[in-house]
């Protein structure tokens, strides 16, 4: 394998930097925090997100597959119980609900948004179908309101992973906030990052939500009845209501809550940010037929990341020449993301190998994402656009 250049521009691992404010705040509740985590500044991350994202219950996590995993237990899966997946999405929107016993169904993506539709997920639908899980792939928010009537028609939980897609909204409403459950990602690609690793997960159902300090800290809990002294039997209870739910240990830190309460407050100016160098990116290759994007002007896009479909017109491998010339000639690196799940062997094993998805196949083979993280530069961006523009004219030749 030829070795990859020393990257121009990387298709960085962080999101974002920090501002000093942020790295100050940090340094502080590293050294005062106590305890370092389930204190009071998670109290105050959950509450600042529930007011952000416009809904009460909301629980900090270690990453957005924790709380996934959470959401699959409160789906309450029995054997055969069927969960419609999108193909085309990031590998924990679907496992979690596999260990809790369900079935994994696979459901296309809209080759124009890259996301599931009501209608692709009506084609899935069988008497055995429970759950419904909706990705907003890329920043976009899916078409959450249809999505709803069919699911509530249909008597189906829905779960919307809002991992790539924080501040994305459907006609005023914040993706996350439809569906039964909702799942965001402050991991370090993300719209936001809390140092790395954080999430969150936001429960409508106050009864489902009751479950989830337990289940998320270990089925800590208090006594039922007034205790004579503080310290016996014991500094607390260990209990779930059910045999067969088991607890994990998933809280978010302090610290890394702090930071996530600061960065609530520019998230909105950092997704105005992308989504402006998006539709300048976009618009300055409309000579280029070659790439298609999903252009979208308004709060339901937030660009996350920029990807393109490369049509080929009919000379195959061109896609993977731009790559090349992009990544050896010009020293940028663009990538290829999310190969069906379907194709992965960890579900073909698990006997979710098959699926008829010609949306999700055909956009994998011939996607190309773009570096797009918040701290390139201007002169980065300009130097992308140029590039790209060369560089098709060079496959034009
Ligand atoms: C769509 C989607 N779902 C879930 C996840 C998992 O997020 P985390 O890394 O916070 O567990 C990711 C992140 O990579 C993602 O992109």
């Amino acid at each position: 394998m030829r070795p990859e250049p020393v990257y121009r521009i990387p298709f960085s691992g962080r999101a974002h930097r920090y501002t000093p404010a942020e790295v100050e705040l940090v340094a502080r509740v590293m050294q005062e925090a106590d305890p370092l985590t389930q204190g009071r500044h998670l109290k105050e991350f959950e509450a600042a997100f529930a007011q952000y994202i416009g809904a009460p219950r909301c629980f900090a996590t270690m990453n957005a597959t924790c709380a996934l995993e959470l959401a699959a237990q409160l789906c309450e899966l029995s054997p055969g119980d069927e969960v419609i997946v999108p193909a085309h999405t990031f590998t924990s929107s679907a496992y979690p609900f596999a260990k809790q016993g369900g079935a994994l169904v696979w459901a296309d993506c809209d080759p124009a948004t890259r996301v599931t539709t009501a209608q692709m997920i009506a084609d899935k639908l069988t008497p055995r179908t429970k759950v419904v899980v909706v990705a907003h792939l890329y920043g976009y928010a899916a078409e959450m309101p249809e999505i709803m009537d069919l699911a509530r028609q249909h008597g189906l939980i829905v779960v919307e992973d809002v991992a790539q897609a924080l501040g994305a909204e459907v006609a005023g409403t914040k993706a996350g906030t439809f569906g039964d459950l909702g799942v965001f990602s402050f991991h370090s690609h993300k719209n936001v990052t809390t140092l790395g690793e954080g999430g969150m997960l936001v429960v409508q159902d106050p009864a489902r939500a009751a479950l989830v300090p337990q289940l998320r800290h270990n089925g800590h809990c208090p006594y039922p009845a007034e205790r004579a002294n503080y310290w016996t039997p014991a500094m607390g209870d260990v209990d779930l209501p059910r045999p067969g739910l088991w607890p994990s240990n998933y809280c978010l830190g302090e610290v890394e809550s702090a930071l996530g309460v600061a960065l609530l407050r520019r998230i909105d100016q950092m997704n105005a940010e992308k989504r402006a160098r998006a539709l300048t990116f976009i618009d300055g290759l409309r000579q280029y037929p070659e790439l298609r994007f999903h252009r979208v002007a308004t709060t339901r896009h937030t660009y996350h990341l920029l990807a393109a479909y490369f049509d080929e017109d009919g000379r195959p491998g061109l896609r993977d020449q731009f790559m090349e010339r992009m990544a050896y000639d010009r020293l940028i690196k663009c990538v290829v993301q999310y190969r069906p799940l379907y194709r992965y062997p960890l579900y073909a094993k698990n006997g979710f190998g098959r699926a008829v998805c010609p949306g999700a196949d055909d956009f994998f083979d011939h996607m190309v994402s773009f570096p797009f993280q918040h701290w390139l530069s201007a002169d980065d961006l300009e130097y992308m656009l140029h590039s790209t523009r060369q560089v098709l004219e060079d496959l034009r030749r």
